[in-house]
């Protein structure tokens, strides 16, 4: 509204009791709706860090003797979805603060090839969660669809592939971690070694590479039993059908421990096998099982490889092995909500949370991100060194990682909420 100065003595008053009357007109013409603000950089904060989006599983492909790929669109352009009375509901179901909540309306978000994301949903009484590496390159996930391999291993990825049928609900956390090509971190070719589901990082990143969203060398070595055991066709990437997949960089090697066939290697990745591909600008990627992990890292150390180049994908903690096994009570507090539970001296806490249905925040299940940072109000516990990530001021004033953390006495915990 305009106030324009008069030079007639008086008469700025005049005008300025006028100004009341036009401000209460046009408070009156403006409806009572609250004005929306939504700044650019509030939009891509949203579209980088979506928390969960809520996803349905769109197909299930086999695609090896033990692994199947699973691809997941948006919930809003699924449909049939089966939530609560098919036995499965995404975790958070019936709690408003979860619903609704998705990136850029209903779209996954974006990531970098070789990261992973954490999918979670309600089985029955308990809530299962569990982080897999995407397939899928970033353009592809961008355009709607997402895609995941499973390996038919452990309780959520063989309830994925033997109890949830196309359509069923899960929620998809935000895609995580840093096993991704950093130009200043890492050389320009990346020797890949991988084993099992392992592959699937370096999917991604051999589509990257494809479409040219990445600008590295990748040399895939992959290790499997029998051909029947490989879960990708190495001709999708380096074959006429890739298109540019060779001349971009992309090479893969198959070495097979159990089978003799044309075209694969013959026994096992040894250190003669690897030096054929290390030149001087390569940094070693890993992903894997923990066998192969201590096998190659031992035939790299005998061709002495420069350790601060090798870079490898961890493996959630698993249950671990005691001389008895032995009950505990747990107390976990929410904010002001307390929940109690037993808990195994052989199984992580977050384990014992998700088999009593308690929606626990969890991302890498190693240690390693901090996501499930939470303090110990009581209680004995044992976190093995290799799994103990948490800095000094966590180790002084008594938070652990849930996810790397196992039971020694009865135990009470506030661990923090899920919604973000
Ligand atoms: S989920 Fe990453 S540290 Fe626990």
């Amino acid at each position: 509204m305009a106030f324009k100065r008069s030079n007639v003595p008086g008469e700025d008053i005049k005008l300025a009791m006028g100004m009341t009357a036009e401000r209460r007109r046009l408070i009156d013409e403006t409806p009572a709706a609250p004005l929306v603000y939504e700044y650019g950089v509030n939009r891509l904060a949203k579209a980088l860090h979506p928390g969960f989006v809520k996803a349905v599983i769109a197909e299930k492909t086999p695609c090896s003797a033990d692994c199947v790929k699973i691809g997941l669109v948006p919930a809003a352009s699924g449909s049939g979805a089966k939530t609560a009375g098919g036995g499965i509901e995404p975790a958070g179901g019936g709690d408003p603060a979860r619903e609704g909540e998705s990136a850029c309306g209903g779209e996954f978000p974006y990531f970098r090839a070789g990261q992973f994301i954490t999918l979670s949903c309600r089985a029955g009484e308990s809530f299962l969660s569990r982080p897999y590496s995407i397939i899928s390159s970033p353009k592809e996930a961008l355009a709607g669809s997402l895609e995941i391999m499973v390996q038919r291993k452990g309780i959520f990825s063989t309830f994925l592939i033997d109890e949830a049928p196309a359509g069923t609900e899960l929620w998809v956390g935000e895609p995580s971690g840093d096993f991704h090509h950093d130009s200043i971190r890492d050389r320009n070719h990346i020797l890949a070694i991988a084993g099992g589901s392992g592959v699937t990082p370096f999917l991604s990143m051999m589509k990257a590479i494809r479409e040219g969203s990445e600008d590295f060398r990748l040399t895939l070595v992959y290790g499997a039993r029998t051909k029947a055991h490989i879960p990708f066709d190495p001709e999708d990437f380096i074959g006429e059908a890739a298109g540019k997949g060779a001349e971009k960089g992309v090479n893969i090697v198959v070495v097979l421990s159990e089978e003799e066939a044309e075209g694969f290697r013959h026994g096992f990745i040894t250190a003669d096998l690897l030096k054929e591909y290390i030149d001087d600008d390569t940094s070693v990627f890993m992903c894997g099982p923990d066998a192969m992990y201590r096998f190659v890292q031992d035939e790299l150390n005998s061709l002495g490889f420069d350790s601060s180049k090798i870079r490898q994908e961890r493996n959630s903690v698993g249950d671990r092995k005691v001389s008895e096994i032995k009950l505990y009570k747990l107390t976990v507090h929410i904010r002001d909500v307390v929940y109690e539970l037993e808990a195994s001296n052989n199984e992580t806490l977050i384990t014992a949370l998700e088999r009593a249905g308690i929606p626990a925040v969890v991302r890498c299940r190693n240690g390693s991100c901090g996501f499930c940072h939470s303090r110990v109000v009581d209680g004995e516990y044992f976190i093995d060194s290799k799994d103990d990530f948490r800095r000094a001021a966590d180790k002084k004033f008594n938070y652990i990682h849930p996810c790397s953390t196992y039971p020694e006495s009865d135990m009470e915990i506030d661990i923090p909420i899920m919604n973000p």
